[in-house]
């Protein structure tokens, strides 16, 4: 992989409709990307099924949701939940009677982790059994869904799973470091790979991230066949991240949040997409702008390019309805303080040596330094601060835009998809948003 293979027209065909079934391979989270998917397929008229990850009882057991979790979840999601739990990821599975990697992780402390070893024959072990368990999960989960979509419909597979970090005390501390810290406080992410706390982690980022597209592909494989040979048609989604294409000095040019550990892992879900494109699936990874969600709210600075989208608003021929949104976001800040300056202070970033040391693309995903933290943090705070209130931030606003734009993006691309790949960067979200407003 070489280059950034981007969207670049507005998406033109349709193939959904009304009777056909979405499928969201993963749970639904209030600020989650996936709600602007769901929104498209309600527009459409399609039914919506979801999957659960389950829940976990006191003895650690994953067991599937009761029936008050369900009615919740059924009613969040506005349609049927197959109750299967669906947790990917070995970080809580061992043979029988034995230590999970969880549990072996209790044993580091603070002072010691970067020389603790951990026996990698015992945890790999763990991964089989966590995948093993991954997989009759789906198995089980695509036999339900078998009952529930009849001949002649076209389905639509919204993966959304990422994640991995497991519950470990120690890790919850490294992470605040790793992702948050500065100064004294500062850890970096190359010590935390080098070590085998690091390499778990990887590898269970690595099963939640990506192999899951996989094992949603293979195990609705006999769903797939059936329903194409009925005349329907299928189709993969999933979310990427590889950093995006945003305004710098007035051009589109490619930055990303460093350090993104997850990358490898997004790096293998776009291989996954690229292997079942090969075999004639249409599977595609949308690699998506930063956005705030209940799960990037951990890395701190990675809501920072996301301001930029209001420059692409205007630059992407914004009509009044982009003049409304720079107004509103300029309400969020204090007496005292505009929007230029919050603009300027990203263009400050944006144009310091350290942040343009990492924007290369081919040595993708680089580890963090304390430099970089600095900056970054520093200018993140800051930003921050001069909000009224920093519960309802300019980057809370241009995410629920992002999403919007991105669910429409991806679900009339889905239609007839141009790649397994596709980065959706700030120009066509922008244009994509005034369209839609204009
Ligand atoms: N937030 C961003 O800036 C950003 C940018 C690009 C791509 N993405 C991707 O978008 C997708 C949705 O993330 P989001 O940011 O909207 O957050 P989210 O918290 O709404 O979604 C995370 C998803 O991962 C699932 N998940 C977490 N741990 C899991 C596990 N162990 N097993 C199975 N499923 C698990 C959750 O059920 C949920 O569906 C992810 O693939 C994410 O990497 C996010």
């Amino acid at each position: 992989m070489t280059e950034a293979t981007a969207l670049r027209e507005l998406p033109q065909h349709q193939l959904f409709r009304p009777g056909d079934v979405f499928v969201l391979f993963g749970e639904l989270f209030g600020r989650g990307y996936a709600n602007g998917l769901i929104a498209e397929a309600r527009k459409a008229g399609m039914e919506i099924i979801g999957m659960t990850v389950g829940r976990r009882g006191e003895d650690g057991q994953l067991r599937p949701l009761n029936a008050e979790e369900l009615a919740e979840a059924e009613a969040n999601l506005g349609g049927k939940i197959i109750n299967v739990p669906l947790m990917a990821g070995f970080d809580q599975d061992a043979p029988a009677g034995e230590a999970t990697p969880t549990q072996l992780l209790g044993a580091l402390t603070l002072k010691t982790w970067q020389e603790d070893k951990l026996d990698w024959d015992h945890i790999e072990k763990c991964r089989q059994i966590g995948v093993a368990r991954f997989q009759a999960g789906v198995a089980q989960a695509m036999a339900q869904l078998e009952g529930m979509i009849a001949d002649g419909r076209n389905v639509f597979f919204a993966h959304t799973m990422a994640g991995g970090i497991p519950k470990a005390k120690v890790f919850l501390a490294i992470a605040n470091r790793v992702y948050k810290g500065r100064g004294e406080r500062f850890l970096s992410t190359e010590a935390l790979l080098n070590s085998d706390l690091g390499k778990l982690i990887l590898q269970n980022f690595d099963e939640v991230t990506a192999n899951t597209f996989q094992h949603l592909i293979d195990g609705s494989a006999a769903l797939r066949q059936r329903l194409e040979a009925a005349g329907g048609q299928v189709r993969y989604t999933a979310y990427g991240y590889h950093g995006t294409e945003i305004l710098i000095d007035g051009e589109y040019q490619w930055q990303t949040y460093t350090n993104y550990t997850q990358g490898y892992a997004k790096m293998r879900l776009e291989n996954v997409a690229r292997a079942a494109w090969e075999q004639g699936v249409k599977a595609t990874v949308f690699n998506c702008p930063e956005i705030r969600t209940n799960s990037s709210d951990i890395f701190v600075g990675v809501e920072l390019p996301l301001i930029g989208l209001l420059r692409a608003l205007k630059r992407e021929n914004g009509s009044a309805w982009a003049d409304g949104e720079w107004q509103a976001c300029e309400a969020l800040l204090q007496d005292g303080h505009a929007l230029e300056e919050v603009l300027s202070k990203l263009d400050q970033l944006n144009n310091s040596e350290v942040m343009r040391g990492f924007r290369n693309f081919q040595a993708w995903p680089m580890p963090n330094s304390p430099e970089l933290a600095d900056v970054m943090i520093g200018t993140s705070d800051g930003i921050t601060a001069m909000h009224r209130d920093a519960k309802a931030l300019i980057t809370d606003r241009l995410s629920s835009l992002v999403i919007e734009a991105s669910g429409s993006l991806m679900f009339g691309e889905a239609a007839q998809p141009a790649g397994p790949v596709l980065w959706l960067n700030h120009d066509i979200i922008a244009r994509q948003l005034n369209r839609a407003h204009g």
